[in-house]
């Protein structure tokens, strides 16, 4: 496991970082068991543990619960919480205060999306101890002023300003950026040009690191998913089958066996496993 300020010393050792999102205590568990550098207790909450069309409805909240849920299943995995929606863009005390919220729930440094009204913001967190990732490209949180979840610099002057204001997070001294949804060759150019690394998720293969929403790579979506996903499981398929196969076991008397159930003899009220 690496830890964030490690991030840009395995860039230039040239291993690539593996992330992956995680919103609760039980996968929390099972990841921290692998060898994933760390989680991101993304925003996507919203859309993936609470069935919202958006991560708008995200709100300090609801990433602080579920930074504590991830910590409490996984005491030694690196978290990086995700800032929800507007809660750096109405004062300086406020986004300290939230980004604090977050650190004592567990979070080991934070995201933020975008750049620009964040120049103060940035180095003040940083100053103040608490780990800032960037996040460029498709920022979710921006999908109103997009016109949709839609592949961004394309053109050459969206693509420069995308390179600009990654550089420009570099030197406001984040340990990494997210790269979201950019042509492989302009991810490319990016993490060429920084020290820090790139995590992408669509951006290509030649960035520094990859993130995916684990439900996504585990098949456990019910919508449609981006082209730049890969399903490791079809979990969908998985839940789907073990549902039904409990249902035919009761309907035919099947489930609880004799093992799964208390004798009336018992010598033990423990009502545990074996
Ligand atoms: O909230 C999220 O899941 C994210 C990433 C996928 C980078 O911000
Ligand atoms: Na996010």
């Amino acid at each position: 496991m690496t830890r964030l300020a490690d991030f840009p010393v395995r860039k230039a050792a040239g291993t690539r970082l593996t992330m992956l999102t995680c919103y609760d205590a039980v996968f929390a568990a099972l990841l921290q068991e692998t060898a994933i550098d760390a989680v991101l207790v993304g925003d996507s909450a919203a859309m993936v543990m609470h069935g919202q069309p958006s991560t708008l409805t995200a709100d300090i909240g609801m990433i602080e619960a579920h930074v504590r849920a991830v910590r409490a299943g996984a005491p030694k995995l690196p978290i990086v919480a995700d800032m929800p929606f507007l809660s750096t863009r109405t004062s300086t005390p406020a986004a300290v205060e939230a980004a604090g919220r977050l650190m004592a729930a567990g979070a080991d440094g934070i995201k933020i999306e975008g750049l620009l009204g964040h120049e103060q913001l940035i180095p003040h967190l940083v100053q103040s101890g608490i780990p800032v990732m960037g996040h460029l490209g498709l920022t979710p949180q921006s999908v109103h002023v997009f016109g949709g979840y839609r592949v961004q610099g394309r053109d050459a002057a969206a693509a420069d300003a995308i390179r600009q204001q990654s550089l420009q997070l570099q030197q406001l001294g984040c340990f990494g950026i997210v790269l979201e949804c950019v042509p492989a060759g302009l991810g490319t150019e990016i993490a060429r040009e920084l020290q820090i690394p790139v995590i992408g998720i669509g951006a290509g293969s030649l960035v520094d690191g990859q993130i995916l929403v684990l439900q996504d790579m585990l098949g456990l979506g019910t919508g449609r998913v981006p082209r730049f996903v890969r399903r490791y499981m079809d979990g969908s398929a998985d839940v789907t089958t073990a549902v039904t196969h409990y249902i035919k076991d009761v309907h035919a008397g099947d489930f609880p066996g004799p093992n799964e159930q208390y004798a009336d003899s018992a010598n033990t009220g423990d009502a545990g496993s074996n």
